[in-house]
């Protein structure tokens, strides 16, 4: 018995001339959280839909549960829950209608799935609109009632593609809520997200795609090591001052300061008594901060570094393959 979730190896998949997957491994031990990081076009919900058995591929393997979603796609379809990227609900019915009905589908007795319905309205703070038809939901209600329909049938393996898209931080919060309620509970989830902080809160390991290949795969922790060590970060009140204080962090750090949107310089350090040095410079130089810290790499500068920050036409270079090398050593 295999003891993934789930798990692809070598998958590919094209659409004519297009290739989507270009041999992609994902896997997760059982209750465990696997994020899938990329961008625009990368394959994540390419890869979402062939586990979920919506798609068929060209060649490697994919299973869920130990099932080959191919040859045993009807057993694998009842251990999975499905949140898409673009929410499937019957806008006539109501709230409750919709899960009802799905539960029904699923084979629930009719008090049972009134039932799990009324105690998912609950969970995900819908119950006022329980007796509204979908036609009238905000968005980020249908986001929510999406999720609720697809723990109808409480999975055991769940895949939730873009999950908090639409969602205002309260209802992020929900959300994040439940998909810890459900490992706790011993399911699995594969999250895709452009919420890099999402990622880094609920998942245990990180795979970032791109172009249809995983470029890294480790541990929160272990991405952002990819990066490197520490970072200073400084924003002088005087926006006038930015030259002077990239000129100190430089000389200082022996890198090349980052200049981001908001007039803040990042630079690298190997050792926090750079601090201290930088501080002593700029009160020499009289430069006065808004800002001015030491800080650990975010997945935001792992996710520049490795996918270049851009959509399109990244080459896959050298850092990427030093990355990925790095990372699964
Ligand atoms: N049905 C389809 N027909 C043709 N090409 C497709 C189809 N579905 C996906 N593709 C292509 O496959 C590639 C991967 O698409 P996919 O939707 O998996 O990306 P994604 O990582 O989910 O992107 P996003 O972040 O925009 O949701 C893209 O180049 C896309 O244009
Ligand atoms: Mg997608």
């Amino acid at each position: 018995m295999d003891d993934h979730a789930f798990r692809t190896e070598g998958l590919v998949k094209r659409f004519g001339r297009t290739t989507a997957l270009a041999g992609v491994d994902l896997h997760a031990r059982h209750g465990t959280v696997l994020g899938v990081l990329g961008p625009n076009g990368a394959g994540k919900t390419t890869a979402i839909r062939v586990l979920a058995t919506l798609t068929g591929f060209d060649a490697g393997t994919a299973r869920v549960g130990g099932l080959d979603v191919v040859r045993d796609a009807d057993r694998v379809r009842r251990l999975i829950g499905l949140t898409g990227q673009y929410a499937t609900l019957d806008e006539e019915l109501t709230g409750l209608g919709n899960l009802v009905l799905i539960g029904r589908l699923l084979d629930l007795r009719k008090p049972d799935a009134v039932r799990r319905a009324k105690e998912l309205l609950d969970r995900f703070g819908l119950e006022d609109a329980a007796r509204r038809p979908v036609a009238t939901y905000s968005g980020g209600m249908r986001r929510r009632l999406d999720l609720a329909a697809s723990l109808v049938g409480r999975p055991r393996v769940v895949f939730l593609d873009e999950p908090s898209v639409g969602l205002d931080p309260g209802r992020r919060e929900d959300l994040w809520r439940v998909v810890r309620e459900l490992t706790a509970d011993g399911a699995s989830v594969l999250l895709t997200t452009q919420y890099l902080e999402e990622a880094d809160a609920l998942a245990d390991s990180i795979a970032v795609i791109d172009h249809g290949r995983v470029i890294a795969h480790g541990t929160p922790s272990e991405l952002k090591r990819i990066v490197g060590g520490q970072a200073i970060a400084a924003r002088p009140r005087d926006p006038h001052r930015l030259g002077d204080a990239a000129r100190i962090l430089t000389a200082v750090s022996g890198h090349g300061a980052e200049r981001t949107s908001t007039h803040e310089l990042v630079v690298p350090v190997d050792d926090d008594r750079s601090l201290f040095e930088v501080a002593r410079r700029f009160e020499e130089q009289g430069i006065a901060l808004a800002e001015f810290s030491l800080r650990l790499p975010g997945l935001d500068e792992v996710f520049l570094a490795l996918t270049g920050g851009d959509n399109g036409a990244s080459d896959r270079g050298a850092p990427t393959d030093t990355a990925t090398a790095r990372s699964r050593a």
